[in-house]
């Protein structure tokens, strides 16, 4: 549905995108995590044909961003990531008027804006001032004027920032109801747990660059095999950190009080292998784990050493 190649964006000397490559399918309820400046509005108002790269493609549904904007717009409802300010506009009247830019008038456009409304939990504040809305209330109604030309994909840039508890719990579900009603969308965040919570794949950018794509397992499966073995050993410590050297999958080692801290990048049958020449020297081994990371570490160990995941 969506393919990305080798996306270049600048803005001066300041390279924004750098070689990025993305590709989502049809129905996917995509999480586009990163931190601040890492690039995500960047390539969603590329994807969305509201700005021109410098270099690589982008389509969507096959069709070139960069030659046929208008076509790509069509089948695109891009939600900014802020809203501006509608003086004395009705909540009703800011959905009409944008269904008006898609030439929907009369009477259609009343019904489909209701529709819309009640879609986003709003109905009841059709007849208030667009300024008057609370904050989530403002983010639903953004979102449900991205819908009025009923678009197959959905381009969210931070839909739930800013936003309480309660309010992002509205939003999500929202954002679950669409997704079931066969939207294929793609949410940005830089909080990876909250993505993970909703969406069926999570893309990780970093600099201008995807650092890793997968399911939300995959994804932290592979980073807890990147995490270091915890081995706690009661005694002859000096001695097991050089059988530990001896092993060609030990990259560092770090002592601490209790622990020796073993960076180690074999699978579980090698770290059985580990564990069992320690054994054979006799160490004391009273302890002998693989540190999990939650998502939140996960994120900042990917997004601060990116190349301990690259290739
Ligand atoms: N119009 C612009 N002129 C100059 N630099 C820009 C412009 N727009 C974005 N940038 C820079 O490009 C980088 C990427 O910006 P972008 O807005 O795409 O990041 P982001 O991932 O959306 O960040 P955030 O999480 O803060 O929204 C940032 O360093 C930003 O300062
Ligand atoms: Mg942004």
């Amino acid at each position: 549905m969506i393919k990305i190649d080798s996306l270049c964006k600048n803005y001066g000397s300041f390279v924004a995108l750098n070689h990025l490559n993305l590709s989502i399918a049809k129905g996917e309820f995509f999480g586009f995590v990163g931190p601040n400046g890492a690039g995500k509005t960047t390539t969603m108002r590329i994807l969305s044909g509201l700005l021109r790269a410098d270099g690589g493609e982008a389509f969507v549904d096959g069709i070139d961003v960069r030659k046929n904007s208008s076509q790509v717009k069509s089948k695109i409802g891009y939600m900014p990531d802020f809203f501006g300010v509608y003086d004395n506009l009705k909540a009703i009247e800011y959905m009409e008027f944008y269904a008006s830019i898609y030439g929907i008038t009369g009477n259609s456009a009343r019904k489909l804006c209701m529709e819309l409304m009640d879609l986003v939990n709003l109905a009841e504040k059709a007849e208030f001032y667009v300024d008057n809305l609370s904050r989530g209330m403002k983010q639903r109604l953004c979102l449900a004027r991205s819908l009025v030309h009923n678009p197959e994909i959905l381009i969210l840039d931070e839909p739930a920032s800013g936003l309480d508890p309660r309010a992002r719990f509205e939003m999500k579900e929202v954002l679950g109801n669409l997704h079931e009603m066969g939207k294929t969308i793609i949410i940005s965040s830089h909080i990876l747990p909250e993505l993970a919570q909703m969406c069926t794949t999570i893309g990780i950018i970093d600099h201008g660059s995807m650092v890793m794509k997968g399911s939300v397992e995959e994804i932290v499966s592979h980073l807890n095999s990147s995490n270091p073995l915890a081995i706690k050993v009661l005694d002859r410590k000096e001695e097991a950190v050089r059988i530990l050297k001896e092993n060609p999958l030990v990259r560092n080692i770090s002592l601490e009080e209790k622990e020796i801290i073993v960076g180690f990048e074999g699978k579980e049958e090698e770290e059985a292998g580990l564990l069992a020449s320690l054994v054979a020297q006799e160490i004391p081994v009273a302890a002998f784990n693989r540190q999990s990371g939650n998502l939140e570490t996960v994120f900042m160990k990917v997004t601060g050493q990116k190349e301990v995941l690259e290739g």
